[in-house]
């Protein structure tokens, strides 16, 4: 079935059943990718949770994990056009639909969780939820997805020439694609979802992700070393619809946000914890784990860190992140 058709029935489909006889209850339907396991889906319920309670039952959240209502971009389009009303996606997805999002694919950015921290809850961070409204799509926080490292079959990326005639499995992200083709791969843009039996398949000989995610959707199985070079930390982020959000009266604004702020902490907590059995469980499971010197990564994307000083708005955020890990 072509993709239009499939989000056009999906649309049918979110509009039909908030047409309910539950005058009296705001129902907001939030559809993500990940596995109902995940920190981040976790966190989504305890929000969901807050606001039931918050609102005395008057407001509720339904979730549905696992893109049983589609791909991270097909779910920004739902949001876009007001058929769904929250959605989390990884920040890479957003390039597509608003380039200032490239920063956070920028490799090697953050020097480590601190200093994403500091991004997240202050001022950029702020900023760049907000920078959601050229697209219709209101900013409400990030969950940290910790960092990204490559994942392969029959052999080890230990430097970025270990990347040659390999295909890699990247988001449909701009800044990825280009990343792991100047390192050397050969970047195939395939959704979450297909990942595995795309692996399985050997349409790609890898991907690159952060442990939780190798662990949670069994990727596991079909790879053989997971290299960690922590190229990039790419945040989750959760965003609601204009148009939903011009549904809410004020007081419903507060406590959505306030839950979805609540929850990102509440996160970080279940991340580490999530990340430390992933690693555990993917070696058990027989993943040989590399520790690669950064460095030769770094010094092959030279010519990206190059274009991107030439980008006013991208520069200048930059320069901002990496002062904050000086202070
Ligand atoms: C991370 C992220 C997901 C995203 C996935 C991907 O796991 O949390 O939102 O879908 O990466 O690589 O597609």
């Amino acid at each position: 079935m072509r993709r239009s058709v499939v989000i056009y029935l999906i649309a049918i489909f979110l509009f039909a059943s908030s047409c309910g006889g539950e005058n009296s209850v705001t129902v907001l339907k939030l559809g993500h990718g990940l596995d109902s396991s995940h920190s981040v889906h976790k966190a989504m319920v305890f929000m969901a949770e807050r606001v039931e309670e918050e609102s005395n039952g008057k407001m509720r959240i339904d979730i549905y994990p696992s893109q049983q209502l589609g791909s991270e971009r097909e779910l920004l389009e739902l949001l876009q056009i007001g058929s769904l009303d929250i959605t989390k996606v990884s920040s890479s997805v957003l390039e597509g639909f608003e380039p200032l999002y490239k920063i956070f694919s920028v490799p090697f950015l953050f020097q480590n969780e601190e200093h994403r921290f500091s991004v997240y809850d202050g001022q950029i961070g702020r900023e760049l939820l907000d920078a959601g409204q050229s697209i219709r799509l209101v900013g409400l926080t990030y969950y940290d997805a910790g960092t990204r490292s490559f994942y392969t079959k029959d052999r080890p990326i230990l430097h970025p020439d270990d990347l040659q005639g390999m295909k890699i499995r990247v988001q449909e992200s701009p800044a990825s694609l280009q990343m792991v083709n100047m390192l050397g791969g050969s970047a195939t843009p395939i959704s979450f979802g297909e990942l595995y039996t795309a692996l399985q398949q050997r349409i790609v000989d890898g991907a690159e992700n952060n442990p939780p995610s190798l662990y949670l959707t069994r990727h596991y199985e079909v790879v053989d070393y997971y290299s960690l070079d922590e190229h990039t930390a790419v945040p989750d982020m959760l965003f609601a619809s204009q148009f939903t959000w011009e549904r809410l009266t004020d007081g419903e604004k507060e406590i959505l946000r306030n839950a979805a702020q609540e929850s990102a902490i509440y996160q970080r907590k279940l991340w580490e914890e999530s990340t430390n059995e992933a690693m555990e469980a993917v070696q058990e499971a027989g993943i040989e784990v590399v520790r690669p010197d950064k460095e030769p990564f770094r010094e092959k994307l030279q010519p990206m860190y190059d274009e991107y000083a030439q980008n006013e708005e991208l520069n200048s955020y930059i320069q901002r992140i990496e002062e904050l890990a000086n202070e």
